[in-house]
């Protein structure tokens, strides 16, 4: 497997073309952004941290009947994946209020939220990546009605799952993003990654945050150690690769 053209260079991954068409190498780099990649550091080993965790949830995912676009993980930070055509938007389901929703709606912060919120963001940094509703989406020619209804199931399904996989790891979901992408069958995949940079995680007991929230406050000595905090917490002894 050899990576060939880099067809996508991210904020902080890095996605080639191999030598199977159908396929692509996404390669989790050390990179940490914030403010629509306004602010960036490298942060050790945070590119294989990440690579694992993701690719530890979307195995429990597929597990659970979602699809995914992992195919394996040959090293710690590369990810050999199903290419996907990807649609350019972030879905951002809320179990618990915060962030961007008590900033800009009348809602106090940490208000648990029954049902979940799906929230559907333009992913366009030039635009802010505003919020998207349905008729937005058709008349932008993102996605039609029914592609909506999948990714809104999807991303509830999801919510579902990994709600109880992070508590049996004293962990509380609080809200993530997820994106997705069409395969060559046009198949609604999910894509990107699941990982403490798109995901607000709390430890159980402490409420103490475990993911990109420390950097995005300025406290990048912490965010690293709270990364490897996740990873110790839900990738098993005999899977530990880093
Ligand atoms: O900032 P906001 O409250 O809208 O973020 C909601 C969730 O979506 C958070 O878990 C955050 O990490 C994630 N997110 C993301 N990428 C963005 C915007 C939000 O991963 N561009």
């Amino acid at each position: 497997m050899e990576k060939k053209e880099l067809i996508n260079g991210g904020k902080v991954k890095s996605v080639f073309t191999t030598d199977n068409e159908d396929q692509v190498i996404i390669e989790f780099r050390d990179d940490m952004t914030a403010g629509d990649g306004e602010r960036k550091e490298v942060m050790n080993n945070k590119g294989a941290y990440n690579a694992v965790i993701s690719t530890k949830i979307f195995r429990v995912l597929e597990e659970n009947g979602v699809e995914t676009q992992l195919i394996d993980l040959p090293q710690p930070n590369v990810m050999l994946a199903k290419k996907l055509e990807m649609i350019p938007i972030e879905v951002i389901v809320r179990n618990i209020a915060t962030g961007s929703l008590v900033r800009k709606y009348p809602i106090a912060d940490g208000t648990k939220l029954e049902p979940p919120i799906v929230q559907m963001d333009f992913k366009a940094d030039e635009y802010h990546d505003p919020m998207l509703n349905d008729s937005i989406i058709k008349a932008l020619g993102i996605a039609t009605q029914e592609e909506i209804d999948i990714l809104t199931e999807k991303a509830l399904k999801i919510n579902e799952v990994l709600t109880e996989f992070f508590a049996d790891a004293g962990i509380i979901l609080v809200d993530f993003k997820v994106e997705f992408g069409k395969d060559k069958d046009g198949n609604i995949l999910l894509g990107d990654e699941i990982s403490p940079d798109g995901c607000r995680l709390w430890d159980s007991e402490t409420l103490d945050m475990l993911d990109k929230e420390l950097f995005r406050k300025g406290k990048d000595n912490e965010v690293m150690d709270a990364y490897v905090e996740v990873y110790n917490r839900i990738i098993p002894d005999d899977e530990k690769v880093i």
